[in-house]
């Protein structure tokens, strides 16, 4: 897709993608501005929305101009939300910026401005992608100067969203067993920030925003997201005069990051995305845009696998999980995942974090046997680790207590009994890497859950390390992933704490939640799925009543709801009667049949409020649509007898079971669903199968 100059108009360009257009150019005094975001327009209408000024009257208290800045700085005629803040030598806070050059690569753009006085060079990134309307940017700050400076905020970029009735915000919010709930409303006039201060992600919010007058499947959809799984910040600023300015980039307020003379900082992508389908279809370009950018394996199916936390906690043992193991090799499960508990003193969460190496008291002999028991079973081998966090009573901490994230003379406050890592440090770093290498080639493991249990306190020395952290944990993972390329990866953090588009790049999937309650894991899967697929979105079936909220859920139901993401078991299978397994087997089977297209496939959300009322999702890939129905009530309320299907083939026929129905009768009049469906009890769902022949 390029990027090209606009016609008849001096620094002008256009990002063209397939159904959208980005016009931006420069104005005097280096303002980058974006003059349009939206339909693409025919070439030669381009210049057409090139203006005096993009914003509205000035007067003296604001010039409008800066709302519309690509990155608009701290300094000069702007009172707006700054995208980057530098204090130079002399506490000089104004930043005033030069236009130099533009580089144009492969489909790809820098703009090159120079704060002249104070060396300060700063490149305006864009790319584009061949197949996708996804737009790319980020920034990078060099320090051409002999002197230090200091940064105080530097966003990937402002993107500008046009002022549109009835526009509303949507987003993801929550906390730890309750991540990814759909929040929506009315932005204010003002600034609203969301974001993270945690060191990771977080349960807070998810790095994302979409905006817009939209529904399911139809609607201008305005979306920009955060490729950064540290501390975040996304600021939406709404003027009274009109348009919504979303700034969003690493870190949070009160960091400061010295660039030392020839120092490069380069941020995070930020992601624009715009159509004009609705949320439906922002949702599938984006998950067609982690498959073909951001995951490393998006063409695998996802194995069935069965992870023991919920079952054996920290009582592990070499016996306990084989049993386990059977049982689980006996229903379909693929990759067996041990989870926590198998190393040095790990008896519960007070010790052990640091000194990975088998439990000395209940694996003498180390892990051999049982992966080997396990593979035998015919499923690939798993286990858990932590490796940024050390519990103080451990021999890692004795031996280097300066490993800690820490300030001299603070207190290190515990969270769960542990303290982070500074994987900012090299030698951190390379320790990690070391045993975790080890670990995959003694034991031939196939998957790794990378856990990160706790948010950063007292985080010291020097500020920088709420990046490095972070590129700290890729930078490890990457080289793990390089020396071992059949690993796979598993992203968990206390649950979704730490799901975004940049530890998608190199792990495979997320642990969703932590809350496994197939009712209220709903809305969370709901609101994961507006950014990424479900291939990536790791869903257990565990016992009833639930460990987390007592709730008893049927195990048709808990299946179903598990089966809208990569399936996986996590109950005490030991304790689930002949019947139970007997279902579990057959809906694991059921569930192969299906995966690739529930993984791969266009994802629609049909209707509803999952988990609160009745809905249904489908996937369709090639000629196969999978259906899934759930009804949480009994009669009480009652769920609609028909389920409207979508993105189908009108003229073309499906069938189910002996049904034949051509695809705009299931669209129109729609898909019957079974009478026990309406009439029976709590929790009712079903999965439908539909080919088109
Ligand atoms: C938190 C994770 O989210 C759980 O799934 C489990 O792995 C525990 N940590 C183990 O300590």
């Amino acid at each position: 897709m390029p990027i090209i100059p606009v016609s008849g108009r001096d620094q002008t360009w256009a990002a063209l993608t397939e159904e959208s257009a980005y016009v931006f150019g420069v104005l005097e005094e280096g303002r980058v501005v974006q003059w349009y975001w939206g339909p693409r327009l025919p070439a030669e209408a381009l210049s057409e929305v090139v203006s005096e000024t993009p914003g509205w009257i000035k007067t003296g208290f604001l010039d409008p101009d800066d709302i519309a800045e690509l990155l608009p700085v701290d300094g000069g005629r702007r009172w707006g939300v700054p995208a980057l803040q530098a204090v130079y030598e002399g506490g000089v806070r104004s930043v005033e910026l030069d236009f130099d050059e533009a580089v144009s690569g492969e489909n790809s753009l820098e703009l090159v401005l120079r704060d002249r006085a104070h060396g300060l060079r700063v490149g305006l990134h864009l790319r584009l992608r061949d197949d996708t309307d996804v737009l790319e940017r980020w920034v990078s700050v060099t320090n051409e100067s002999t002197a230090p400076v200091r940064l105080q905020r530097l966003d990937s970029g402002s993107w500008v969203i046009p002022e549109q009735a009835g526009a509303v915000f949507l987003g993801a919010a929550g906390g730890w067993a309750h991540e990814t709930q759909l929040q929506r409303g009315e932005l204010p006039v003002g600034e609203t920030t969301f974001g993270s201060r945690t060191g990771t992600t977080s349960h807070k919010a998810n790095p994302w925003i979409m905006i817009g007058d939209a529904g399911e499947d139809r609607g201008r959809v305005w979306t920009v997201a955060l490729a950064w799984s540290g501390s975040w910040r996304m600021t939406t600023q709404r003027r009274p005069e009109g348009d919504i300015a979303v700034s969003a980039g690493f870190g949070h307020e009160g960091l400061i990051w010295p660039l030392a003379p020839g120092r490069t900082l380069r941020t995070p992508p930020a992601l624009g995305l715009f159509t004009d389908g609705g949320y439906g279809e922002a949702s599938a370009a984006w998950h067609a845009y982690a498959r073909a950018h951001v995951l490393p394996t998006p063409g695998e199916v996802r194995p069935v696998l069965y992870n023991s936390w919920e079952a054996t906690g920290f009582d592990v043992t070499e016996e306990g999980q084989l049993g386990l193991a059977r049982r689980a090799a006996d229903l379909g499960v693929e990759l067996f995942v041990v989870d926590d508990g198998w190393f040095a003193g790990r008896t519960d969460d007070t010790r052990g974090l640091g000194d990975w190496h088998p439990d000395p008291d209940r694996f003498p002999d180390g892990l051999g046997r049982l992966f080997d028991g396990v593979r035998e079973l015919g499923m690939q081998a798993g286990l858990w680790v932590e490796p940024e966090m050390v519990n103080p009573d451990s021999d890692l901490y004795r031996k280097n207590p300066d490993w800690v994230l820490h300030y001299p003379a603070r207190r290190r406050d515990t969270m769960r009994n542990q303290l982070v890592l500074n994987f900012a440090r090299d030698d951190v770093r390379a320790w990690a890497l070391d045993w975790l290498d080890r670990l995959v080639r003694e034991y031939g493991l196939a998957y790794l859950k990378w856990d990160m249990n706790r948010s950063f306190t007292q985080a010291g020395p020097g500020d920088l390390l709420w990046i490095d952290h972070t590129r700290g944990v890729y930078a490890v993972m990457d080289e793990l992933r390089s020396r071992h390329p059949r690993l796979r990866i598993e992203s968990c953090s206390g649950g979704g704490g730490r799901a975004d588009f940049g530890i998608l790049r190199r792990t495979d999937q997320v642990w969703t939640s932590d809350n496994t309650d197939a009712r209220d894991r709903q809305p969370i899967q709901q609101g994961f799925s507006y950014l990424y697929p479900a291939s990536v979105m790791s869903c257990w079936v565990t016992d009833s009543p639930n460990a987390v909220t007592q709730r008893s859920v049927p195990l048709r139901y808990r299946f179903h709801v598990a089966m809208a993401g990569t399936l996986g078991l996590g109950g005490d299978l030991r304790s689930w009667s002949t019947e139970e397994l007997t279902e579990a087997r057959s809906l694991i089977a059921a569930y192969k049949e299906v995966r690739q297209t529930v993984q791969h496939g266009r994802l629609h959300r049909l209707f509803g409020q999952p988990g609160v009322t009745a809905s249904a999702v489908q996937y369709v890939l090639d000629s196969q649509v999978v259906v899934l129905a759930y009804h949480p009530y009994g009669l009480t309320k009652q769920p609609p007898r028909r389920v409207r299907l979508a993105g189908l083939d009108p003229s073309a026929v499906y069938c189910f079971d002996d049904t034949r129905v051509h695809g705009a009768t299931l669209m129109n009049h729609g898909l019957a669903l079974p009478t026990w469906f309406h009439t029976g009890e709590d929790y009712r769902s079903e999965m439908v199968v539909l080919r088109r022949v």
